[in-house]
């Protein structure tokens, strides 16, 4: 029904221009507005240990997945990104890989992998991989080689160095999971370096056999239907030839106990955009997408990411909206106008699986599940791709570990109690009300949250007003109505302290969007003039919230989005 509804969608923009565009760059199609497949989708992030369980182990898998996809059809997701699958000693949870071409069996078989994605093609939704290009685990067979000897074929595929001295690490580099980023190995008296955990040694991108190896694995993938990547940490590829210490940004320590540090010279060097070009160039003939995990620290960042007319990654994830970390339009129109005049299409992200959970980022305790649908509303309605978060569009809460023996992520327990790791907003997803909420028969590997009682897939699909429905009427207006779809955008009434508002114009269309962030009632006088249009209609609207010509009245966090009139 939805696949039906995108086709008419694409037709119609194509008539309207009188021809299908093709891109100039390339050969792949594209509508009307010169926009390709995945700018018109809706990504949703799948953390396989926690989405469902089919074997009852009490860990997610792909079978698991592959049973959920008409329910992810229905609510209106085109791509799942789901996180490592491969074969890892899971001491990150998948972020340490063994082997980059296969699936580790706690998930399933490349067999699995290859029946999740022919039922996903069935359902026109596309599969994206994480490649996790920095580092591998220190299982993998690259990296036993290359610790077994000073002169074996693999040494230079990773980062070793001599001491500065007896027990002296080469320099001052502090892993971002704490302690020195550097590990002595006894073999060959010499250390290796690993941003993340011990278990994660950085690759050397500086070896073209690295990069050689690195870009045939997506190339494998791209045989087996694989429609993109996100890239892990590209911040981290390169580090400075020299060590130059990092400078110390202020006395005292982190949560870890160490230096506070600026990663200056192993973070985010200038080499990394010739690696990302290099990958981009290879997904190009797959017609493949790029997510990148940028944690950029301005516009000017996250331009470098796109590169050249998009030339390095398509989607680079924008974090600095994650970082609006209040309710407010100010904060927001300010960070969505940023991110509009960057070069290139925007993404959206508000949680994932290494940060607190939107609901409760936003939540004020008291009216959650209203503030879940406004950033739901506000997200999925702006112009760029969002990628979604499993759990988010029923509701879920980061459900942090109270004990610090119940902590499975190791940087929960390093950084207790200060850092309690990343457990809290991975845990099962919410299926149904019963015992383990429907996400597996055995023990689950992390508890279930007690409210998955109110917060399930179950009851919401039969209360109209649960956030679940507001997501799936949210994102079904996103697919169905041009405006959204291709439309550009514009702030409007841009001093009101209370109510973000913005227009998606698109042709003769327009859709008006206001989001009330305060918990008072608001009224708004749309300040239409420089749009042409003059009233607005209800497409969408939060309980009492509505329109009458362009006075919009809006309950405490209500929303409403209304098609707009002359
Ligand atoms: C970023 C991933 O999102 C995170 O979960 C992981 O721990 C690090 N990269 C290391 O791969
Ligand atoms: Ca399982």
């Amino acid at each position: 029904m939805r696949i039906a509804l995108r086709v008419v969608v694409f037709l119609v923009g194509a008539w309207l221009a009188g021809s299908i565009a093709v891109a100039q760059t390339s050969s792949h199609a594209v509508d009307a507005e010169g926009h390709q497949w995945w700018q018109h989708a809706v990504f949703y992030e799948i953390y396989p240990r926690s989405f469902a369980d089919s074997n009852n182990d009490g860990i997610g898998d792909l079978k698991g997945i592959a049973s959920k996809l008409d329910y992810l059809e229905d609510l209106g997701v085109d791509a799942i990104w789901i996180t490592p699958c491969f074969p890892s000693p899971q001491v990150d949870f998948g972020y340490d890989v063994s082997d980059y071409e296969n699936i580790d069996p706690m998930y399933g078989t490349l067999a699995d992998f290859d029946l999740l994605a022919n039922e996903a093609k069935k359902r026109g939704i596309h599969i994206i991989l994480d490649f996790v290009v920095n580092h591998t685990s220190d299982q993998h067979k690259w990296f036993l080689d290359s610790k077994s000897s000073s002169t074996s074929a693999h040494r230079d595929w990773y980062v070793w160095r001599d001491g500065k001295g007896p027990g002296e690490p080469p320099n001052n580099w502090v892993s971002t999971f704490g302690g020195s980023a550097w590990k002595f190995d006894p073999v060959t008296n010499q250390y290796y370096y690993h941003y993340f955990y011990a278990e994660q040694p950085d690759l050397n991108w500086r070896n073209p056999a690295v990069a050689g190896a690195m870009f045939d694995v997506t190339r494998w993938w791209y045989k087996r239907g694989v429609a993109g990547f996100r890239l892990d940490a590209v911040d981290t590829l390169f580090e400075d030839p020299d060590l130059r210490d990092n400078p110390i940004l202020r006395p005292g320590t982190n949560h870890f106990g160490d230096p506070i540090e600026q990663d200056k010279f192993n973070t985010k060097l200038p080499e990394v955009h010739e690696v990302l070009r290099g990958l981009c160039k290879v997904a190009d003939k797959s017609n493949a997408v790029l997510i990148g995990e940028t944690w950029t620290a301005d516009v000017a960042e996250l331009n470098r990411y796109y590169g050249e007319g998009s030339n390095e990654l398509q989607l680079p994830m924008d974090f600095l909206f994650t970082m609006v970390n209040k309710l407010s339009p100010a904060e927001f129109r300010k960070q969505i106008a940023a991110v509009n005049g960057a070069s290139g299409w925007p993404t959206f992200v508000i949680s994932n699986h290494d940060i607190v959970r939107s609901y409760d980022r936003y939540g004020d305790g008291e009216h959650n599940d209203q503030i879940a649908k406004l950033m739901a509303a506000l997200y999925l309605t702006l112009r760029g791709t969002p990628i979604m978060y499993y759990g988010e569009e029923i509701g879920m809460k980061t459900t942090p570990p109270t004990r610090r023996e119940d902590v499975k992520d190791p940087i929960g327990r390093t950084g207790w109690p200060e850092e309690k790791g990343r457990d809290g907003e991975r845990t099962p997803m919410q299926w149904d009300g019963s015992e383990n909420a429907g996400f597996s028969k055995g023990t689950p590997w992390l508890p279930v949250p007690a409210t998955s009682k109110t917060h399930n897939v179950a009851d919401e699909a039969k209360d109209p007003n649960s956030v679940l429905e507001f997501y799936k009427k949210v994102l079904k207006l996103r697919h169905a109505n041009l405006a959204l779809l291709e439309g550009n955008y514009a702030a409007v009434n841009e001093s009101d302290a209370n109510v973000l508002s913005y227009v998606r114009m698109y042709r003769d269309r327009g859709v008006v969007v206001a989001l009330n962030m305060s918990n008072a009632p608001q009224k708004v006088t749309l300040e239409l003039k420089a749009t042409g249009f003059a009233s607005a209609k209800s497409l969408l609207a939060t309980g009492e919230s509505g329109a009458k010509g362009n006075e919009v009245s809006l309950e405490p966090y209500g929303v409403f989005i209304g098609q707009l009139a002359k």
